[in-house]
């Protein structure tokens, strides 16, 4: 596939799933996936959650409305969420973000992912001391 050179809701949702695809297989943060949403990506639950996180994306980057909740909340609930899988999420999402996007929409994702994944570990009080840490993910 050629690489994108704008961002539109069509391949926020290629993004949104590539990223899944390896993140429910990830060793480090899949169990946190698989336990909420379950092992199947096209069951109820996963479906649904991929939705909302099209409409977060296509907010961020779009200024698409759908999205009108509250991105932290869930987070509260995931037992022992630490930095480390934080940055294991943004290696990730990195990935999938180069192998669709050209270099310079892939950084401004990655900024966004480090922008929020700071806003995470602020708000669930996990030790805050880890941009260097982010950017080398
Ligand atoms: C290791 C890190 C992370 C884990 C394990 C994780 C896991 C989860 C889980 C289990 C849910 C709830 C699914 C459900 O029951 O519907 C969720 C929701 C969500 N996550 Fe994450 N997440 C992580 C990092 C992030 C980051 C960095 C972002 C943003 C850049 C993000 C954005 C969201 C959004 C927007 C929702 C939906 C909130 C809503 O219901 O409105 N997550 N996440």
């Amino acid at each position: 596939m050629e690489l994108q050179k704008t961002i539109n809701r069509e391949n926020i949702e290629t993004l949104v799933r590539s990223f899944y695809y390896k993140a429910m297989d990830d060793e480090q943060i899949g169990h946190y996936f698989t336990l909420e949403l379950g092992e199947d990506i096209t069951n109820y639950e996963w479906v649904k959650h991929i939705d909302i996180l099209i409409d977060f994306w296509a907010k961020v980057f779009l200024d698409d409305p759908l999205y009108n909740s509250d991105p932290y909340g869930p987070h509260f609930t995931i037992v022992d969420l630490k930095k480390e899988d934080f940055q294991q999420w943004i290696k990730l999402f990195t990935q999938s973000a180069q192998e669709i996007y050209v270099p310079e929409l892939v950084k401004q994702f990655k900024t966004k992912a480090i922008f929020y994944s700071e806003q995470f570990i602020e708000r669930l009080k996990i030790n805050p001391e880890c941009e260097t840490l982010f950017w080398n993910a």
